[in-house]
């Protein structure tokens, strides 16, 4: 491994439990690694209400709120969206408010949705169809409507992907680099599921600033590869116009859009029959919005010779979203009977 800088991070507010744990799949690698080892990074399990990748991010969009007096967290996402459930826990447990602004209707309690209104934030319900400019609006005038009533209200945008939030991957990859020295894996690829840009933006710029000899593979589950290689280069941009101690350079992403299906929140029966698979060989359960997606897209890459890069030591990076296979009991159960 390469010269590590020494980073100067923000304030964090420490919420998630870590050193997420870190192994091999060894049944998982036997049967779809062809000839590689696949490994796991747990973030599935920073956290029970917490748990998944946004509460790394959240850990700095916390201290950040914390510091400058707000007194609640808006943000905004789809009705089952983790990251909304992550910021009320986030909230609940630092004595703040939570509106979130959610995609759907008011319907039966389940999933992630079933836990956010537990956490007791305010739902705000807006249309299905809402686009993410229309969303921006939507958390803009949140914002307006929480100062009329004197309350100082900080707006994350989707995911918690920013230059703030980008933080919580660069810092995952400071401990990936000691899982990896651990292990003693000298180069490998780092797979993930990526949504709304920032695991990805902070993955990559974690790899450059500490000088970590991995790709960073990202699977898509919503937009094409061409948003996300902008997004993830736009929160970098943004963080390095913040601060000028950091590196000029441009972030490598590799983004794979081949594997969205039918689109965000829908996955087509290949993912549950993965998904239920992986979780009888290696006691881990994946979601079919995100991580189920993200793992099926790299096994489908290794059987036909596509996957991104030649390391021989793959790490997929679980980022939670245990919650979200709840609202879809049916196909999971048309994929265990038809096994
Ligand atoms: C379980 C899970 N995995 C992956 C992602 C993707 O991360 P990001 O939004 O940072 O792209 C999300 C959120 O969008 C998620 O909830």
């Amino acid at each position: 491994m390469g010269h590590r800088a020494i980073i100067d991070y923000p304030r964090r507010e420490l919420l998630a439990v870590l050193p997420s744990p870190f192994h091999l799949l060894t049944r998982a690698s036997a049967r779809w690694g062809r000839g590689r080892r696949i490994w796991c990074k747990r973030d599935d399990l920073t956290g029970s209400l917490l748990t998944g990748n946004k509460v790394r991010k959240l850990e700095f969009i916390a201290a950040e709120a914390l510091d400058a007096g707000y007194s609640v967290l808006v943000t905004a996402g789809a009705l089952q969206s983790n990251h909304c459930r992550a910021t009320a826990a986030v909230a609940a447990q630092l004595g703040l408010r939570c509106e979130l602004i959610l995609r759907g209707e008011e319907q039966e309690l389940s999933g992630n949705y079933l836990l956010s209104k537990m956490l007791n934030a305010d739902i705000t319900y807006v249309s299905k169809a809402t686009t993410g400019d229309e969303m921006t609006t939507h958390l803009v005038s949140a914002e307006a409507r929480w100062a009329s009533r004197g309350e100082k209200a900080l707006t994350i945008p989707i995911g918690g992907s920013d230059e703030t939030g980008i933080w919580g991957y660069i810092s995952a990859v400071e401990e990936l680099a000691v899982d990896m020295a651990r292990c003693d894996l000298q180069r490998t690829a780092i797979v993930h599921a990526t949504g709304s840009g920032g695991t990805q933006a902070g993955l990559n710029a974690g790899v450059l600033l500490h000088d970590v000899p991995a790709d960073v593979i990202s699977y898509a589950v919503c937009d094409d590869e061409a948003y996300f290689n902008e997004k993830a280069q736009q929160d970098w941009d943004n963080l390095r116009a913040k601060r000028s101690d950091l590196p000029t350079k441009p972030i490598k992403t590799q983004t794979v859009d081949s594997y969205i299906g039918p689109g965000y929140g829908r996955a087509g029966s290949e993912v549950f029959d993965t998904l239920t698979e992986l979780a009888a060989l290696e006691g881990i359960a994946l979601d079919p919005v995100y991580t189920g997606k993200a793992f099926h897209g790299l096994i489908a890459d290794l059987e036909a010779g596509t996957f991104r890069s030649d390391a021989s030591d793959i790490i997929f990076v679980h980022t939670g979203g245990v919650f979200g296979i709840f609202p879809h009991a049916s196909a999971v159960k048309a994929a265990l009977d038809s096994e």
